[in-house]
């Protein structure tokens, strides 16, 4: 186990164009990503990216819980050099929140339906369709590795909130508030 602490919104390493991965076979790759499934899970995530543990390189990790995806988990998933292409214009908002951005929730709007492709860490290519939640979480997980963080893609400020008022206020008015998981 070797969680490592995780950046937050401020720090250069976030705004910064991570590195392609350009050896598959680098020793310390399947080490990155032990650190980086050690500390997305001591934190409940469900997903991260490699430089919210401050290394700039493209590699990211996620799974969808099935309860998000139509009763289908999609695993946990190790991204190398991830590419992704929309396959629809149409943009729906959902609820977004990040493990860089704690404490904070937003509503964002993202490509509802996308083809990612991707490395895995044998260096053999993956093509995934992917559609709603699913692609959701690939689209904001894929913009850690361009610099980019949900509130950038955020089309109204004003849903931006923090997450326990939200939650305190639907308990007030006798709701249930069934707030997203961070990545
Ligand atoms: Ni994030």
């Amino acid at each position: 186990m070797a969680i490592q602490p995780i950046a937050r919104m401020g720090a250069e390493i976030l705004k910064r164009r991570a590195a392609e991965v350009a050896d598959f076979k680098d020793p310390s790759l399947p080490v990155l990503v032990n650190d980086m499934i050690d500390t997305m899970m001591s934190v409940r995530g469900i997903g991260l990216a490699a430089p919210q543990i401050s290394v700039s390189k493209r590699v990211v990790i996620f799974f969808v819980p099935a309860d998000r995806n139509g009763g289908v988990e999609i695993p946990l998933t190790v991204m190398l050099n991830p590419v992704l292409a929309p396959t629809t214009q149409y943009r729906a908002e959902g609820w977004e929140a990040c493990l860089s951005v704690p404490g904070l929730t937003g509503r964002v709007p993202r490509f509802t339906g996308l083809r990612y492709s991707y490395y895995d860490l044998k260096g053999q290519k993956h093509e995934v369709d992917a559609k709603d939640f699913h692609a959701r979480v690939v689209q904001h997980e894929c913009d850690h590795l361009d610099g980019i963080l949900y509130p950038q893609r955020m089309a109204d400020m004003t849903s931006l909130a923090f997450a326990d008022v939200l939650s305190s206020e639907a308990a007030a008015a006798g709701k249930k508030l069934d707030l997203d998981p961070e990545g």
